[in-house]
């Protein structure tokens, strides 16, 4: 009987790859190296709202309805985030890697600062690293060329991040000064103030692409739960992209529960280890 169930779940595994090499080729959208717990439990899910019973015919499904192909990569990506999702972590990234951030740009004369919020879901932390960069440079911020880049997989509307409008749960967890002074009431939602909308510069990039490198000579990455899904070798691949596209001095920022892979740590200062933060050191 055990014998029996395991060649099952062997046949149905085998589907599964099939399956997610036919959306790889017919969409871009690449989840082979996601974590087989996460694509069986967010696909289970899809196919009982579709009312589709196996993995076969979910295919076929995809085949009839083309327009499945957003959705599938919509419910494989889990989307939850918050502003100032870990305060330990901006509180650290503001102790440590700001001032050493300015006084390292101020050897070079450089007025740029380069941040990326790679896996960016709704918006909610490439506007908060704005926040926290606006709150701690107060009137000196018209000294820098801010651009905080913010990307996520092709499934999310970039005209709904950019209106950084969010709803009063979305924004409950924000300290009441932050609210007020960065956020406008609109109706009874808030609206992300103009000029910290401005600094985020919100596009669709896919971090299992191969394609070459998206963003170069980052001053600071912050790529906070997003590996937790992806597989060890789709965790290393992503870390080095992510490590290359840091400048020299660069900063790394991760989830709370994320470490560098060891070949990476390596090349990497840990600046916080418990707010994961790294630093790259050498070229
Ligand atoms: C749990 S959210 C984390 C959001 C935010 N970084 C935070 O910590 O609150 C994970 C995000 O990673 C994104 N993601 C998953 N796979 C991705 C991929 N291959 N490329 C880009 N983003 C991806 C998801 O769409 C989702 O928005």
């Amino acid at each position: 009987m055990l014998k029996m169930e395991s060649k099952v779940t062997e046949h149905q595994e085998a589907v599964l790859d099939v399956l997610l090499e036919k959306v790889y080729r017919d969409s871009g959208y690449d989840f082979r190296g996601y974590r087989r717990g996460t694509v069986t439990r967010r696909l289970g899910r899809r196919m009982l709202t579709t009312g589709v019973k196996t993995y076969l015919d979910y295919m076929h499904f995809l085949d009839s309805h083309p327009e499945e192909y957003e959705r599938f990569a919509d419910y494989l990506t889990i989307k939850v985030s918050s502003f100032f999702r870990s305060p330990y972590t901006f509180k650290q990234v503001a102790a440590l890697v700001i001032p050493q951030l300015l006084q390292s740009k101020k050897k070079q004369g450089d007025h740029c600062l380069k941040f990326w919020s790679a896996g960016c879901a709704h918006g909610e932390e490439p506007y908060s690293m704005a926040i926290m960069l606006a709150d701690f440079l107060g009137e000196e911020r018209s000294h820098y060329d801010i651009a905080i880049y913010a990307s996520d997989i092709g499934s999310l509307d970039l005209n709904k991040l950019r209106s950084g409008i969010y709803s009063a749960s979305d924004v409950e967890g924000l300290p009441r000064s932050l609210l007020d002074t960065y956020f406008l009431p609109e109706g009874d939602d808030y609206e992300v103030r103009e000029d910290i909308r401005q600094m985020v510069r919100f596009f669709h990039f896919d971090l299992t692409s191969t394609l070459g490198q998206p963003l170069p000579g980052m001053d600071c990455i912050f790529c906070c739960n997003v590996l937790i899904y992806f597989q060890r070798q789709l965790q290393e691949r992503v870390l080095e992209k992510l490590y290359n596209s840091l400048a020299v001095p660069g900063y790394l920022v991760l989830g709370e529960v994320e470490t560098p892979t060891t070949t990476l740590l390596e090349k990497l200062e840990c600046l916080d280890s418990k707010a994961k933060i790294y630093k790259r050191v050498r070229t």
